[in-house]
């Protein structure tokens, strides 16, 4: 696709071609020039500058020239963390949290992900896909442009495997940039209750290797908790995804104090999701971690908030403040699920951001732009309006300001949404 765009009010998210991540203080400025023009090539952001269009510019056949009139332009958010695959909903548990029951209870009850992977049991490819297509949808008209699903609701080979081929089609079908992550140690499967230990050994001996072989995850996460999976279960889990190339992003830090930054740390983890529960050895791991990048070349190991998670559940907040002015990259994401986070509006999580963990709304867009796409490893791809990059952006009116995006929290702003160049709808 190749289209003109001009007369951009504001051109947001402009970050040099090198900058892949924003750290502490380079989060404050989300980056903007005014009265610009874009320039699309076969799908990919050309160009761009300020008015006047140059001449080299033009001219382009009529009908691939479009005026914004003012309109603000932004690189699409990029959702580094759902569970949008599953079959069905969970309003009964929604209620019963609402009658005082916490979420572990609601888990030991073998509602929660059990419940889920039951469902998702009985349900065949094509309804998971179809389902899935619908938030799919939803999330792209609310301005996500890229976004990572993880498995985590078939909890055996099979149904892992069914989950992930789910992902698989969504990504050759969608217009989304879409990466894939294997959660087979999301909670134990019906099958193990009681042997947690054997179900480890199971998806280290079967699981991990199919997936792996069929090439179907780009990444491999573990909730890492209380009552969940140990670190040292983690650890084993993360050795065998690394055996075929498995990147972790992990779930930690969420229900209690319970070793997932240090796991992620120690097995170069691309993030480490949740951090409700995250402490100040936590932060001092991350940092210590972020230094090590340039003596040792480690990797980026991006924190990342999920504060639509603790609104839903009414629970405390990742400390976002804290984690940026560590000097520390942050990103946010949806945690779309059935259970935690029916949701996968991704400015609603910006708004969150601000109100709930006191990012400027500067900070909370780098954190949902760039960072979030470093957090899924394709911030060389999208989450900035760079040459070279994917033309994917969504479109406001002229705002009063920046600040009015997040203020505005359930104003829907996004007006217009552009993937590869083509506006969806
Ligand atoms: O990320 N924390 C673990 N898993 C999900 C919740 C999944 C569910 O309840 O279905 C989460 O919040
Ligand atoms: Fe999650």
């Amino acid at each position: 696709m190749n289209l003109l765009i001009t007369d951009i009010g504001r051109l947001y998210g402009v970050n040099p071609e090198g900058c892949l991540v924003r750290c502490g203080a380079e989060m404050s400025e989300f980056p903007c020039v005014e009265n610009a023009w874009l320039r699309i090539v076969d799908g990919k952001i050309a160009d761009w500058g300020t008015a006047p269009v140059p001449p080299s510019s033009l001219p382009l056949p009529a009908g691939e020239v479009l005026s914004l009139r003012g309109g603000w332009l932004f690189p699409s958010f990029c959702d580094s963390h759902t569970h949008l695959v599953y079959a069905g909903s969970r309003e009964g548990e929604f209620v019963d949290k609402i009658r005082g029951l916490s979420y572990e209870e609601i888990a030991r009850r073998g509602g929660g992900i059990l419940n889920s992977a039951d469902r998702l049991h009985e349900a065949t490819e094509d309804e998971l896909y179809a389902e899935a297509m619908q938030r799919v949808h939803e999330v792209m008209l609310k301005g996500t442009g890229a976004i990572e699903i993880k498995s985590g609701y078939g909890l055996n080979t099979e149904d892992e495997l069914k989950m992930l081929r789910v992902v698989r089609r969504i990504r050759e079908t969608s217009p989304l940039v879409v990466r894939s992550t294997f959660l087979g140690a999301h909670a134990v499967g019906r099958a193990y209750q009681g042997r947690q230990a054997d179900y480890v050994d199971m998806l280290i001996r079967e699981t991990i290797p199919e997936v792996g072989r069929q090439g179907l995850a780009d990444f491999i996460d573990v909730f890492c908790d209380r009552d969940f999976f140990t670190p040292e279960e983690t650890g084993r889990l993360l050795e065998a995804g690394a055996r075929w190339g498995l990147r972790p992003k992990i779930h930690g830090q969420e229900l209690a104090d319970s070793g997932g930054v240090e796991v992620a740390v120690q097995h170069d983890a691309l993030s480490v999701d949740h951090l409700e529960s995250m402490t100040d050895r936590d932060i001092s791991l991350l940092q210590e971690h972020l230094a090590s990048r340039s003596t040792k070349g480690a990797g980026w190991l991006i924190p990342t908030a999920l504060p639509g998670t603790s609104f839903f559940l009414g629970m405390p907040f990742a400390p976002g403040r804290r984690i940026i002015d560590a000097g520390l990259p942050l990103a946010i994401a949806s945690d779309y699920n059935p259970g935690s986070t029916p949701s996968g509006d991704m400015k609603f999580c910006v708004s969150l951001a601000c109100i709930k963990m006191r990012l400027l709304p500067d900070e909370a867009l780098n954190a949902a732009t760039l960072n979030s796409a470093a957090a899924m490893g394709v911030s060389d791809e999208v989450g900035s309006i760079a040459v070279g990059r994917r033309a994917n952006f969504f479109v406001t009116e002229p705002l009063s300001s920046l600040d009015f995006l997040p203020y505005a929290y359930t104003t829907p702003l996004v007006r217009r949404v552009f993937l590869d160049g083509l506006e969806v709808n």
